[in-house]
């Protein structure tokens, strides 16, 4: 896993992979990521774009990941499903139910994606095959984990259909992709996701193509299949409202770190780190509609253009000189429950208490 010729690195030059090597036998969290950093190849080599990421889901919780685009959440999802060719894991592990996947053969992450942890996409037509019928597709993912045969898969399919609220399911089965609405395609895919009643599902801003009532609609089928079936459900959303309706928790992300991890009602209540309190300033819910919104100033920072401070110190109003010169590492936001930490020098819950 050495250096080859010619490949540039950046921030994560001098990180050698630590991967633990003894699995811990835990019931729970179903998702358990911890301190796992990750380099990406591009054309100029090397770029370190996930870095020291926490990140605990447990069984029947919904955990929100958020923060402004490009700041590494898809990554994080297709790093835990071990879904990018390009990757380089330089350290610290990912579990799930206690199983360490990194190390896993590729043989091996074949059977539990779609099995054991299954990730919904944006824009469903991207993972659809527009010349399958949508029963037959889901189909195919009942039968490679369940094996059952293709007429009883097939019926399993309708049945599941049926379940994520299509109406007609049993018509609809023979349904090709571009003959059902945008809400009912994102249906379908909810629909092979859980096919295999997986422990763990990613939903990767599973609603933004959608108008706001279907979202409300798809949200609160997730909502209810995830309670029903004990998922861990981990939400990426840019959306601050979806995050207070339907997470228990969220993990605020920042230029590939994860800077601030709450419990939902208490990160609404006075969020601990400046980006976070930009971000929450920036939220529709919290203006009357029609009003110009907020925008945070500048942009976050590109790969490769990561420097050793705080990253979000040449946007931060409350950012002295210390704060440029080195990183903040999460810290344990006192007398709160759960994984509560925030990485800022001088976070806004302590300035609101002195
Ligand atoms: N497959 C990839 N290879 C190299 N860089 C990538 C890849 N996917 C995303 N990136 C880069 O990683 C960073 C995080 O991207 P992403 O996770 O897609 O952000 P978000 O989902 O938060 O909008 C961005 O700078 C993006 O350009
Ligand atoms: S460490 Fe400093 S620059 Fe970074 S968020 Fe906190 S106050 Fe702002
Ligand atoms: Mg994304």
């Amino acid at each position: 896993m050495g250096q080859k010729d010619g490949e540039k690195w950046t921030a994560a030059a001098d990180l050698q992979p630590t991967f633990p090597k003894s699995d811990r036998l835990l019931a729970s969290p179903v998702l358990d990521v911890a301190g796992m950093s990750l380099a990406l190849g591009t054309p100029d080599g090397f770029h370190e774009v996930l870095h020291a990421i926490d990140l605990r889901v447990e069984a029947g919780q919904t955990v929100g990941l958020v923060g402004e685009s490009g700041c590494g959440k898809s990554v994080t999802a297709l790093a835990i499903m071990r879904l990018l060719p390009n990757a380089r894991y330089l350290q610290g592990s990912m579990r799930l139910d206690g199983q360490q996947l990194l190390g896993l053969s590729e043989k091996q992450m074949r059977r539990l994606r779609g099995n054991r942890m299954a990730m919904i996409f944006q824009e469903p037509m991207t993972s659809l095959n527009p010349l399958m019928s949508v029963g037959s597709q889901i189909a195919e993912a009942v039968k490679l984990h369940r094996g059952l045969d293709s007429r009883a898969a097939l019926a399993q399919a309708t049945k599941l259909l049926d379940t994520v609220g299509i109406p007609g399911a049993a018509r609809r089965t023979h349904a090709r992709p571009h003959e059902l609405s945008g809400g009912q395609r994102q249906r379908v895919m909810i629909a092979m996701a859980l096919a295999c009643k997986p422990r763990l599902l990613m939903a990767d801003e599973p609603t933004t193509a959608l108008d706001v009532t279907v979202q409300a609609q798809i949200l609160d089928l997730l909502d209810a299949l995830k309670r029903e079936m004990g998922m861990a459900l981990l939400l990426i959303t840019h959306d601050l409202a979806i995050v207070s309706n339907y997470c228990d928790a969220v993990s605020v992300m920042y230029a590939g770190r994860i800077v601030e991890s709450r419990p939902v009602d208490a990160l609404f209540d006075g969020p601990a780190h400046p980006y976070t309190e930009a971000l929450l300033k920036t939220s529709p819910s919290e203006h009357a509609p029609g009003s110009m919104l907020p925008t945070i100033q500048g942009s976050v920072p590109a790969l490769g253009k990561r420097g050793a401070g705080c990253l979000f110190a040449p946007r931060c109003a409350y950012a002295r000189a210390n704060c440029h010169q080195l990183a903040p590492e999460p810290t344990a936001v006192a007398g709160e429950a759960g994984l509560a930490t925030v990485a800022c020098w001088y976070p806004r819950h302590q300035a609101r208490n002195t």
